[in-house]
């Protein structure tokens, strides 16, 4: 039974498979449009509202720190990532990868995880990008009907149709095809990457040298609540629950984690990336790298110019300026805000529609889920169908715990990455790595640390909602993968190459 556990695709038919015309997607994108693509997804939710969040709960101006923590965690991640993606150029990310190395339980038990992660993350951004538009809205003297508005502390039960609205409109533009998605995504990030300038250069100029006083506020213990809200680690060392102090930058990067989610979705377009073996590591590395410092930048200049007991946690760029009498910064901040999350949204759809699709495509889920549209080339039926779950989702759930959920889900997802690099080197030393993770086994040995370190700094009661889904997987897997998966069949193997195949039948 073990064996068929963690029975191994063989990485060259990873990439076989990526081209029977049926299956194939379209090879289109270049180094360039995989870094818009990270940077597109990865400035979103994270610094445009949870900066005032963990700023004012947890860290501080210290939360300067905690975005420096998350990077360097990511950073690791990204190192891995990066040796993975330019060896195994097909959708699914995470998920292919373990496939070549570690297995198909682990593959799949990454699938699903990533499953999660994308379509919480999505449904999270979705929500944010609606209190932007309402914000928005209220500055023309609209108002959404309280039942039809943001669910984030709403006592009114109801549906928050813009979150909703959105996902469905960027499904719709999936399913015409990447190209058109790859300009509207070039645009929106030019425009967000200019708000965050702003914010950065205009900002600089109303710090107060106060405001930094303390940097890292004294500890403070929380009062009394659900033990489940406290981090795992105080749970696990009978450490009385707190905030602020160097354990809150700790627990601040474990939240502010969620910004840097994305990197790791440039990996799943490396089947329609051009040249993988040469273009997926800039791509990660490079979008990784300006986020980061994007963040530091950000978040010091936003502590320096409101005390961060007094920032605001639903749009905290925009509210700094209008407290410093800026308010037409402001306006021009939460319009960028809006315009900027749309791509975030788009690109984790997206990254969830291929690792499904890729998961289909071996049989661990229904194959009917991997044929392409016959014009558009694209995975439309996994698209439409996670679109309008993710919809729902969206129009129903409130933020924040979901963003926790979320960051677990991708953590998990780097340790496995990370263990895969250093399996995959022993295993199958010959294959062609175009990027190779320096210091093997070093580097993945200390992101599997950073990545186990911040999960154990996330709620318990996130564990205890991670470990539900992760149950619900195996079950899945063991009543349906198990029997269907292509490789449990023998067809994997017997496949033969379809020359030129999968780039023909591109658009
Ligand atoms: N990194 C993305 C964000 O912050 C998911 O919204």
């Amino acid at each position: 039974m073990s064996s068929t556990l963690f029975r191994t695709k063989k990485v060259e038919q990873s990439i076989l498979d990526t081209e029977e015309p049926e299956h194939a997607l379209k090879k289109s994108l270049s180094a360039l449009d995989l870094t818009v693509f990270g940077v597109g997804v990865i400035i979103g939710t994270g610094i445009f509202v949870l900066t005032g969040t963990v700023a004012k709960n947890n860290a501080g101006p210290a939360v300067a720190l905690a975005f420096a923590a998350a990077g360097v965690a990511c950073a690791l991640a990204a190192l891995c990532y990066a040796e993975f993606a330019s060896t195994v150029p097909v959708a699914g990310s995470a998920y292919t990868f373990s496939y070549a190395s570690l297995g198909e339980l682990p593959a799949w038990i990454i699938g699903w995880d990533l499953v999660l992660e994308f379509a919480l993350g999505t449904a999270v951004v979705a929500v944010g990008w609606s209190g932007y538009i309402q914000s928005l809205m209220d500055n023309a003297g609209w108002q959404m009907p309280a039942a039809l508005g943001s669910r984030e502390g709403s006592d009114v039960f109801g549906f928050d149709i813009l979150a909703a609205a959105l996902v469905l409109v960027l499904t719709v533009i999936l399913v015409l095809g990447m190209k058109l998605s790859a300009r509207i995504t070039s645009l929106v990030v030019a425009i967000k990457v200019t708000v965050v300038l702003v914010v950065i250069i205009a900002g600089a100029f109303l710090i107060k040298a106060e405001n930094y006083d303390p940097f890292i506020p004294k500890e403070k213990p929380v009062e009394a609540g659900s033990s489940l809200d406290s981090p795992l680690i105080q749970l696990m060392f009978g450490w009385a629950p707190s905030n602020f102090g160097v354990m809150g930058i700790f627990t601040a990067a474990s939240v502010v984690f969620f910004a840097f989610i994305g990197f790791d979705v440039v990996a799943t377009a490396a089947e329609e990336t051009r040249n993988p073996q040469r273009d997926m590591p800039r791509g990660i590395l490079g979008s990784l790298l300006i986020c980061t410092t994007l963040y530091v930048l950000v978040s010091i200049v936003v502590t320096g110019m409101q005390h961060y007991s007094r920032l605001s946690v639903d749009a905290p760029l925009a509210d700094a300026f209008k407290a410093t009498g800026h308010p037409w910064y402001a306006g021009f901040i939460s319009f960028g805000a809006a315009v900027g999350l749309t791509t975030v949204c788009m690109i984790l759809l997206l990254g969830q529609t291929r690792v499904f699709f890729a998961m289909s495509r071996d049989g661990l889920l229904p194959r009917f889920f991997s044929r392409v549209h016959p014009r558009f080339k694209t995975p439309h039926r996994p698209t439409i169908l996670l679109g309008v779950i993710i919809a729902i989702l969206a129009g129903f759930t409130p933020l924040t715990e979901l963003a926790a959920l979320v960051n677990i889900g991708t953590l998990f997802a780097f340790v496995v990455v990370a263990i895969g690099v250093i399996i995959l080197r022993r295993t199958r030393p010959d294959l062609p790595r175009s990027f190779r993770t320096p210091w093997v086994p070093v580097i993945p040995i200390l992101s599997v640390c950073a990545s186990l370190w911040l999960m154990i700094n996330l709620p318990a009661e996130t564990w205890v909602r991670f470990g539900i889904w992760m149950a619900a997987g195996f079950l899945v897997y063991f009543l349906y993968g198990r029997g269907h998966s292509r490789l449990a069949r023998g067809e994997a193997t017997e496949q033969q190459p379809t020359t030129g195949g999968g780039g023909t039948t591109t658009l």
